[in-house]
C-alpha cells in the first residue's frame, strides 16, 4: 500500500544544517581570520527557500542549531544561556511556511531546545528522535548528541527504537537523518569526531533494504559515499565551511549552502545549492 503511494509521490524537501545561531554575537571560527553573523547567513538561506517554486514540502535542520558555546570552549554553558539563541532560531524559522523537523548536534543543548521549541512539555535531556511520513515515504530523525563530546553516539535504547520503527515501515522507501557521519570520510580530524558507533547504525539499517539514503551534517561540507546498499551524504553549513582537503582543522569562508532533495515516484535526486553573491539573484 505504502509502496503504491510512494510510486505516485511528487514533492521536494530541503535539508540545511549547522546553523550555529548565536544571539547578539558574531562568531570567529577557531583559527579563522574572519567573523560571521550566523543568524544573517541563515537568513539568506531561509529567504531563498521561502521563495522556492514549487515550495518544499518540509525542511529538515540537521543539528548544531543554536551554539553560544562556540564563543568560549573553556566552560560549560547553561540551558539558560542557550535559550536566547534558540529563541532567535525559532523566530527566524518563521520565515518558512512549511513544517520543520529539527535534529540535535554535538553543540546543542536539549533542555534549552525543549524549553524554547516545545513549551508545555517537560524539558528533559532524553534523546530527541522520531519519525514521520510524507506521500508514502518514511523519514527518521536520529539524535547522536552526547553532551560534552564532539563525536556522536546512539545509545542502545535508540537503536532498539530504530529497529522497531523500521520493522513497522517495511516496504516504505526510507531516508534517515543524523547529525554525525557514521563512517570515515578520509579527513582524519573529522573522522575522529564521527558517530562512534556508526557500525551499529549501519548494522541495523542494512537489515532493512527500504532505507535508501542517510543525510548528515556536522562536517560542514558536501560529501557523498556508499557502503553496501547505503548512500551517506552530508550538507554544507548555512554559515562557515570546512576544507575538503586539509587533514588538520581548517575552516574556510565559503558561501552558505543547503540541499534540495526531489522525489518523483521511486526516483530520488539531490543537489547542493551554494549562495554565491548577496541575494536571491545569485542562484
Ligand atoms: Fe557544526
Ligand atoms: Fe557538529
Amino acid at each position: 500500500m505504502a509502496e503504491e503511494s510512494a510510486a505516485q509521490a511528487e514533492f521536494s524537501f530541503v535539508h540545511f544544517t549547522d546553523t550555529h545561531v548565536i544571539a547578539d554575537a558574531t562568531l570567529r571560527p577557531p583559527n579563522g581570520s574572519y567573523e560571521l553573523d550566523t543568524a544573517a547567513t541563515l537568513q539568506r538561506v531561509l529567504d531563498v527557500i521561502a521563495a522556492m517554486q514549487p515550495p518544499p514540502a518540509f525542511a529538515v535542520i540537521g543539528g548544531d542549531l543554536a551554539t553560544p558555546d562556540l564563543l568560549d570552549f573553556t566552560r560549560k554553558w547553561t540551558p539558560k544561556e542557550y535559550e536566547p539563541s534558540y529563541r532567535l532560531l525559532q523566530k527566524q524559522l518563521k520565515t518558512l511556511t512549511c513544517p520543520t523537523y529539527l535534529l540535535m548536534g554535538n553543540h546543542d543543548n536539549r533542555i534549552a531546545f525543549r524549553r524554547v521549541m516545545q513549551p508545555g512539555r517537560t524539558a528533559s535531556d532524553e534523546g530527541h528522535y522520531y519519525s514521520f511520513d510524507h506521500q508514502g515515504y518514511h523519514f527518521i530523525a536520529l539524535d547522536s548528541l552526547r553532551p560534552g563530546e564532539a563525536s556522536g553516539h546512539l545509545e542502545a535504547e535508540q537503536l532498539d527504537w530504530l529497529r522497531d520503527d523500521l520493522e513497522a515501515h517495511r516496504g516504505e522507501p526510507t531516508l534517515v537523518f543524523v547529525h554525525h557521519h557514521p563512517w570515515n570520510i578520509g579527513l582524519k580530524w573529522l573522522d575522529d569526531m564521527k558517530l562512534r558507533n556508526g557500525d551499529d547504525l549501519v548494522g541495523v539499517l542494512q537489515d532493512f533494504p527500504q532505507v535508501r539514503w542517510m543525510i548528515c551534517g556536522h562536517i560542514h561540507l558536501d560529501h557523498v559515499s556508499q557502503r553496501g546498499g547505503l548512500t551517506m551524504m552530508s550538507t554544507p553549513s548555512t554559515c562557515f565551511q570546512i576544507s575538503k582537503w586539509s587533514q588538520t582543522r581548517k575552516f574556510v569562508a565559503a558561501p552558505p549552502a543547503f540541499r534540495l532533495v526531489q522525489i518523483q515516484g521511486l526516483e530520488i535526486s539531490t543537489r547542493v545549492l551554494h549562495l554565491h553573491g548577496d541575494g536571491l539573484d545569485s542562484l
